[in-house]
């Protein structure tokens, strides 16, 4: 079988998105795919993320995480895309790089990909589902083949039952969500595979 490429593509302002998104890495190589775990750059003014400690420090220890690149998207054959909710929907940062595509987008280098998504937001009912479908529209546009969790698996309902896509509160991802975010992952790489066939 043809191996799942699977690109990783997350931001965090904080720090729960990155663990989300090295939580994935594991189990997508776990699951046996070709890993390229990568972070969208920071697009806020210098001294606004100088001017939070939190902000500045999850910057610094993020820097050895290759920031995302056109050609990690085209070589991906499945993407993971995981950002926080910003007022409910998927922060600027994310959507700035995903509005730099249009180039591949319009030489068909985006289509018939895998697409999933995680996020975390502070309340539980505060933009989880608006910022996953927001994502989910996007990959709709690319021609991207949906591969939501759903109520596949235990974990799911587990994780507080998010259908859509794992979804952590901010600063709580915890065993029950790497198991969510495990099986969700896992089920990116075995569809991603049996398209690739
Ligand atoms: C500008 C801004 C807007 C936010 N909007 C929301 C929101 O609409 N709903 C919510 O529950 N949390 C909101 N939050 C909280 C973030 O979602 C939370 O900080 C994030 O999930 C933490 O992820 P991170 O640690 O990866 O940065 C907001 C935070 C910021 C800074």
């Amino acid at each position: 079988m043809t191996q799942a490429r699977i690109a990783i593509v997350f931001y965090s302002t904080y720090g729960t998105n990155h663990q989300v998104a090295l939580a994935a890495a594991d189990a997508a190589k776990a699951a046996g795919a070709e890993v390229r775990l990568r972070r969208i750059a920071e697009t806020a003014p210098a001294d606004v993320v100088a001017g939070q400690e939190a902000w500045k420090n999850q910057l610094d220890k993020m820097q050895d995480i290759a920031e995302v690149s056109h050609d990690d998207m085209e070589w991906a054959n499945g993407y993971f895309f995981i950002s926080p909710t910003r007022f409910g929907t998927v922060a600027s940062q994310m959507r700035a790089f995903i509005d730099t595509l249009g180039g591949l987008w319009g030489a068909g280098k985006l289509a018939n990909k895998t697409f999933t998504a995680a996020t975390s937001a502070q309340n539980a009912h505060a933009g989880q589902e608006t910022t996953l479908m927001g994502l989910y529209t996007t990959a709709i546009h690319w021609g991207s083949i949906l591969v939501t969790p759903g109520f596949t698996d235990d974990s799911i309902f587990a994780a507080g039952g998010n259908p859509y896509g794992f979804s952590a509160s901010a600063g709580g991802f915890d065993d029950k969500g790497r198991a969510a975010v495990a099986h969700q992952t896992k089920r990116l790489v075995e569809m991603t595979a049996k398209l690739a066939a």
